[in-house]
């Protein structure tokens, strides 16, 4: 049995030749032959911004034909790919929508009451190992903030999330607006500016709320006495990794990871979102498209 893990997958596709993303190249056998020996038994944790479930529809909360087709071919895959959210996912969908303002709005008032319930609940939760995942498929399983899993034999700490970078010119909420003409009056008028629209292309949830980072230090502090965690998984980086790589370090879950780091042992740890390789402070892996076998 073993485990893969690497960053960020942004969707199924790949953008462009050079592009780096797309889960579909980069699980392909060309570009990952290692899992001709592997089995469902065998694990890929990809480090936030999976990216697999995106699609928003003002109608249905269900997945789109090639959201489908790509997630069929992830489970289809003969290993069990595990995430956790990063700040690009529909969150929504993922976790079920808790924004009830833009569900009584404009945007969703031709959806069914029956697709509305639907929506609020998301993929299926279950437990799962030690803590909670939303099932995407039978192998292809978000792992929610917060739980150490018991993965191959390992303690895993996992704790996705991470705020959104590329929204300097803020955001969009379609329910402040009356309706779709003055929405899209005003998404026009912000062409050509760096802004993500709510519930569409950005979700408050991206950032982990007050309880879940309090439960995830709770479940750390009571694993204490058990022993070590042997990797950690998140999204976002710990402060002083962002300070040494020249990023800005003191939004809350940088501060609150470097928090972690004081009150546990650990053997590895390993993030995403920045969208690079490398490896930092002897156990701490910064993933973009590497593919890295951990055990
Ligand atoms: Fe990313």
């Amino acid at each position: 049995m073993a485990i893969y893990v690497t960053g960020d997958t942004h969707g199924a596709d790949s953008h462009g030749f050079f592009s780096v993303d797309g889960y579909m190249r980069r699980f392909s056998m060309d570009a990952f032959p290692e899992q001709r020996e592997m089995t469902k038994e065998d694990y890929v944790i990809i480090c936030g911004d999976f990216g697999g479930v995106w699609a928003t529809d003002r109608f249905s909360p269900d997945e789109s034909s090639s959201e489908k087709s790509s997630l069929d071919w992830l489970n289809n895959r003969p290993f069990t790919t595990l995430f956790v959210p990063g700040n690009h996912e529909n969150y929504d969908r993922l976790m079920g929508c808790r924004n009830q303002r833009l569900m009584d709005s404009w945007f969703y008032s031709g959806m069914s009451a029956e697709n509305k319930e639907r929506l609020r609940q998301g993929y299926p939760r279950m437990f799962w190992n030690g803590g909670y995942v939303r099932a995407v498929r039978p192998s292809v399983l978000m792992l929610e903030r917060g739980y150490i899993f018991k993965i191959d034999g390992k303690s895993c700490f996992a704790f996705g999330g991470a705020r959104s970078h590329d929204i300097q010119d803020g955001s969009l909420d379609p329910a402040d607006y009356p309706d779709e003409a003055s929405f899209n009056k005003a998404y026009r008028a912000r062409r050509g500016r760096m802004f993500r629209v709510r519930g569409i292309s950005w979700w408050d949830e991206e950032m982990p709320s007050r309880e879940e980072m309090d439960m995830g230090r709770r479940n750390i502090e009571s694993f204490v006495q058990q022993g070590k965690i042997d990797f950690v998984f998140t999204h976002e980086a710990p402060a002083s990794d962002k300070v040494f790589l020249n990023y800005p370090a003191r939004d809350e879950l940088s501060l609150y990871l470097e928090s972690l780091r004081n009150i546990m042992t650990y053997d590895k740890w390993f993030y995403g979102h920045l969208h690079d390789n490398r490896r930092m402070f002897q156990n701490h892996y910064l993933l973009y498209e590497q593919i890295l076998p951990i055990c």
